[in-house]
């Protein structure tokens, strides 16, 4: 049986279940869409680099969470500065609360969550391949003490006390501290909500599982306020549409859940809250939180600048500090679960095939064009397809090998179209266009490809 280990864990599963977490690590390298960073210099712990492809699914994920979320009368987007006052992570919580327990090992000096030690290996290249809960029963181990995980940086020239600034471990602050800016310049009522994506940084003593819990990283929140007495209603209206939106970019309905937090695993801020998990070859683990967070932000934001942040509601002649409903979803650990979802090896004529299969909205690149060979006046006809659809679409030209190739090729790079110019065009102005998950291939008029692809885009 599957051993669950806590809220920031996973389910162990199998061994064969890894080798698909390599294959997909070693595909996201070879095809460009995820390198180590500073990979040259040995690498640098928990950071990342999107290559080409994966810079193209980062922006695609971001932009249809952005399109979902601010396309809509009632939510409005910011972009607030990482750095920000000090006092704001005060107020919030972070300088004191944002801690994990660490331990450290006095002999082969490795440093461990030491709530995350089952499956947790020793440093030393003495006993490699031990797992460190020994080395803790062999009394090898510091006390756990508390460890802060903001980044921590000054501002201005002088590095004392006075200049210490972090890293944002989280966006959700920089919509707290704007709240009424935003309200007063969109003249939103309540119930209204700001969104914001960008990066965030948090110094994770144990980085692990690819892109699942990283140094650097990036967040999609919002914050939705309402009327105290309507949180309960907008909580689950919020829960329902995020569930919603995974699936509406074609995830696997079976491998999402909601995972409701009990109550001794409710953040200090949090009256309600719920994960949507994804099952990762490596267990079920978070991709977004829904929080109920009650007024306590905008309180504590109170308490510590001194400004008012209540909220006047004119109809009723009252004011009051809202409700927050909030929708947390990593962007890199959404990435993750796109990039691992799509994946699908299959036999096609005797051969293996492997298949990211990206809803088209997703896909980093949307069309192949390929000239069936390079003679009797097809590379150019497929030059101009190429710099029609360039003007509206992430394309990708090809010439060289048998189309059967050429086809693998975009596969593994999740690419749904692929449109080849052949001896028929010649005659009628026709190409073929091979859908990549069926593989069943149609005719389409040269002139209507661009009105293809935004058709088959849109739905
Ligand atoms: N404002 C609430 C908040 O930050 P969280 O559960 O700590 O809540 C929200 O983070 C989301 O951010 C998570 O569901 C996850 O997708 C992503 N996330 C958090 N820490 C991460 C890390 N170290 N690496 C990658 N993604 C992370």
């Amino acid at each position: 049986m599957p051993k669950f280990l806590g809220k920031r864990n996973f389910i162990i599963t199998q061994k064969n279940k890894n080798d698909v977490l390599d294959k997909i690590v070693s595909l996201a390298k070879r095809r460009g869409f995820v390198f180590q960073s500073s990979e040259i210099y040995g690498g640098l712990n928990g950071c990342w680099d999107y290559g080409p492809l994966g810079v193209e699914l980062l922006k695609n994920i971001k932009n249809e969470w952005w399109k979902t979320m601010t396309y809509r009368e009632d939510v409005e987007g910011i972009d607030a500065s990482i750095l920000m006052h000090p006092r704001v992570w005060e107020a919030s919580g972070h300088v004191e609360n944002f801690t994990d327990p660490m331990v450290d090992c006095k002999e082969c000096k490795a440093r461990f969550r030491a709530d995350q030690l089952e499956d947790a290996m020793c440093g030393s290249k003495a006993y490699k391949g031990r797992k460190a809960i020994k080395c803790k029963e062999e009394g090898k181990f510091t006390e756990a003490r508390q460890f802060n995980l903001m980044f921590k940086s000054f501002i201005g020239p002088v590095e004392d006390s006075g200049a210490v600034v972090y890293l944002r471990p989280e966006t959700a602050q920089g919509i707290f501290v704007n709240f009424l800016n935003v309200q007063g310049a969109s003249r939103q009522k309540i119930p209204f909500g700001i969104a914001q994506l960008g990066k965030a940084f948090r110094n994770e003593i144990n980085t692990k599982n690819f892109l699942f819990r990283t140094r650097e990283f990036e967040q999609m929140e919002m914050q939705f306020f309402v009327k105290p007495k309507d949180d309960e209603k907008w909580f689950e209206y919020w829960r329902d549409e995020r569930l919603e939106w995974f699936k509406s970019l074609g995830m696997n309905t079976e491998k999402l859940r909601l995972q409701p937090h009990g109550e001794t695993e409710l953040a200090h801020y949090a009256k309600e809250a719920v994960d949507i998990e994804y099952e990762f070859p490596f267990g079920w683990g978070e991709i977004e939180g829904i929080h109920n967070r009650t007024d306590f932000d905008l309180k504590k934001h109170e308490e510590f600048s001194g400004k008012s942040l209540k909220y006047f509601d004119e109809a009723a002649k009252e004011k009051f500090i809202p409700f927050i409903i909030e929708t947390s979803a990593g962007a890199s650990r959404s990435f993750m679960a796109f990039l691992i979802d799509a994946y699908n090896e299959e036999e096609v004529k005797g051969e293996k095939r492997a298949v990211l299969k990206f809803h088209p909205k997703l896909a980093p690149v949307k069309a192949a064009i390929f000239p069936l060979v390079n003679k009797d006046g097809m590379p150019e006809i497929a030059r101009k397809i190429e710099t029609d659809l360039r003007k509206n679409f992430r394309v990708f030209y090809d010439d060289k090998g048998a189309v059967g190739r050429r086809y693998r090729r975009q596969d593994e790079a999740g690419t749904p179209f692929c449109i080849t110019v052949d001896t028929q065009t010649l005659e009628d102005k026709t190409v073929t266009v091979r859908e990549r998950d069926s593989m069943e291939q149609e005719r389409v008029v040269v002139d209507k490809l661009s009105f293809y692809l935004l058709n088959k885009l849109i739905t």
